[in-house]
């Protein structure tokens, strides 16, 4: 078993239209792949069905499994589990993945205080790892930073650490 099997995944809007029709695929540990295709082919709501995101109204039939949880038809409960865990998107424009009243640094450590339960120094160690991780220089401006206040670049490493 993969760490991703993807069996047969068609995506249908509320009243019917196929978007993504009978996409099979599977990644396992350590691979990486890559969806190519033409502007609108559904490569997004591909990846937003394998973290059970797909827009209100939007339904994913077929199979996604994910590190050993059946995604289709899965509860929000156990979705919560695996996002963040198993998988987590970068999304592709890191100005409106990013909070943009909310230092960087207090964005990084949501998510470690809340998956690993991190506080105080022990955090605040951690989001310094999280940005030398991803390559960034200076880790403690860029903690104190506001997005807009560092280039497109950082921005784009910021998301990635997150
Ligand atoms: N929220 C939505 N509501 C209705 N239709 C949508 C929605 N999001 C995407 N679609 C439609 O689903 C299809 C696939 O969109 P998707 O965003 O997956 O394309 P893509 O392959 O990622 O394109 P691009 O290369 O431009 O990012 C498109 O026809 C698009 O119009
Ligand atoms: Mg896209």
């Amino acid at each position: 078993m993969s760490l991703l099997d993807v069996r047969d995944l068609t995506i249908r809007t509320s009243d019917g239209r196929e978007l993504v029709s009978g996409l099979s695929f599977s990644v396992d540990r350590g691979e990486r792949l890559g969806l190519i295709g033409e502007s609108g082919s559904g490569k997004s709501l591909t990846t937003l069905a394998v973290l059970g995101l797909l827009p209100d109204g939007m339904t994913a039939t077929g199979s996604v499994e994910l590190d050993g949880t059946q995604i289709v038809g899965a509860s929000e409960k156990r979705l919560v589990g695996v996002r963040g865990s198993a998988a987590a998107i970068v999304f592709q424009e890191p100005l409106t993945a990013l909070d943009p009243l909310m230092r960087v640094g207090r964005q990084l450590a949501e998510p470690l205080r809340r998956r690993r339960g991190l506080k105080g120094d022990a955090l605040h160690k951690a989001v310094a790892e999280a940005l030398e991780q991803v390559r960034l220089p200076e880790p403690g401006r860029i903690a104190r930073a506001f997005p807009h206040e560092i280039s497109g670049g950082q921005r784009q490493r910021v998301a990635l650490a997150m």
